[in-house]
């Protein structure tokens, strides 16, 4: 019988492509049974086989095979040594920033996601924590905003929805130098293009309802970790908080993580052709992708990314532009959420990100006449046809 718990187990597929990693996880085949597709282990508790025994499963808040399978499996594409599936997006966020005691210092990336804005003012100031959000593009910034008590760096990069690249070596360095744990959202790019572990980062996280899932059909959150210690302190407080992965949904999330090379392409592609198309558009006044060489982060996006994802945000002239567009798309669905096959378009300032003030938002750019476009991986002719009859 194959002990499960056994990481090193999974080295047999070290030296595969990234795109066979995703297609075979970590056990890939059930070894009890061969069955190709993992078994969804839906149990919520396990028989004990004696009271001298040491049982490798007892209860599925604390661990459960298939989402063990899936804890693994991360750990292979993140190249990390410990995974946690959770819940949500917000979950995982939570459960990183559990790391965090009262009187402790976070800086965090200006415009992060609104749900880490608002745990971040919420949850961890109330509780005693200081915090700071900066652009995190600027490290002569960061590197005044730190004190002596800056427990953690939270790095969203690229940016929701401003696009903004954030350089994780560097960060990871100024850091690193004084203690501080540098954690990477890696949402928008998945280890398929980004694989922030590998350039300084401690901790990193996802929203897997985005990219990783891909079929806007489940909601879960991960974070993996280099640090055996870190690991520890997670797993204690993931058996507390109770947010572990039901079975069903790591079995679902098991699933898209396997198209996920195909589908990254696939979204790269389609997002340089509709951002070249929306560039040109007379109602179109900017662009933000990071494919485009004349991002201003460009050059740090070519050092530390293998590709461009597919996550663009637009400003159109007007309000009036942003309602006619949202109510005469066809094809493009305007809907909270990213990363899913299918494409979605949507309004920061009055959706994702509402919980950040209006004095903020402006001076970030997050204005009423800016939209935030997942380009999905239908035709890309399709939905740029469908742009184009809503925008006229
Ligand atoms: C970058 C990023 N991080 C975290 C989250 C939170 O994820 P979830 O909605 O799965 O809780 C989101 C959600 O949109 C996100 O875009």
């Amino acid at each position: 019988m194959k002990n499960f718990k056994d990481y090193k187990d999974s080295s047999r597929k070290e030296n595969l492509k990234f795109e066979s990693k995703v297609v075979h996880g970590a056990n890939g085949v059930d070894p009890y049974t061969g069955a190709i597709s993992y078994p969804i282990y839906q149990t919520a508790t396990f028989m004990h086989h004696g009271l001298e025994k040491t049982d490798p499963y007892n209860y599925s808040r604390c661990i459960n095979p298939t989402r063990e399978e899936l804890e693994r499996t991360m750990c292979i594409l993140e190249e990390g040594n410990r995974a946690f599936a959770v819940t949500s997006g917000m979950a995982a966020v939570s459960l990183v920033t559990s790391l965090l005691n009262p009187q402790e210092h976070i800086i965090y990336s200006d415009d992060v996601y609104g749900g880490t804005f608002r745990c971040v003012n919420e949850v961890l100031e109330p509780y005693g924590i200081e915090s700071d959000s900066i652009d995190l593009t600027d490290l002569e910034l960061l590197k005044k905003t730190i004190k002596p008590n800056t427990k953690m760096i939270l790095i969203e990069t690229p940016t929701n929805p401003m696009m903004k690249v954030a350089d994780i070596a560097e960060i990871a360095k100024i850091g690193h130098e004084v203690g501080a744990l540098v954690v990477v959202d890696n949402t928008f790019l998945t280890p398929y293009y980004q694989k922030p572990l590998t350039l300084g980062a401690d901790i990193v996280l996802h929203s897997g309802t985005k990219y990783l899932g891909g079929h806007n059909d489940v909601l879960a959150g991960i974070v993996v970790v280099k640090d055996e210690k870190i690991g520890e302190k997670l797993e204690i407080q993931m058996y507390i908080n109770g947010a572990g992965l039901g079975p069903m949904d790591s079995w679902i999330l098991l699933r898209g993580i396997k198209t996920l090379a195909l589908r990254m392409n696939k979204h790269s592609e389609n997002a340089m052709k509709v951002a070249e198309y929306l560039r040109k558009h007379p109602k179109v006044e900017q662009v933000y992708y990071v494919g485009f060489p004349d991002h201003k982060d460009y050059q740090v996006t070519k050092k530390q990314t293998t590709g461009f994802g597919g996550m663009i945000s637009f400003r159109v002239d007007s309000l009036e532009t942003v309602n006619k567009l949202l109510t005469s798309l066809k094809l493009v669905t305007f809907a909270e959420s990213l990363g899913g096959v299918e494409s979605l378009i949507t309004h920061p300032v009055s959706r994702t990100h509402t919980e950040i003030k209006e004095e903020i938002r402006e001076k970030l750019g997050i204005t009423e006449t800016l939209l935030r476009l997942s380009v999905g991986i239908e035709d890309a002719q399709d939905i740029i046809d469908d742009l184009e009859q809503a925008l006229k």
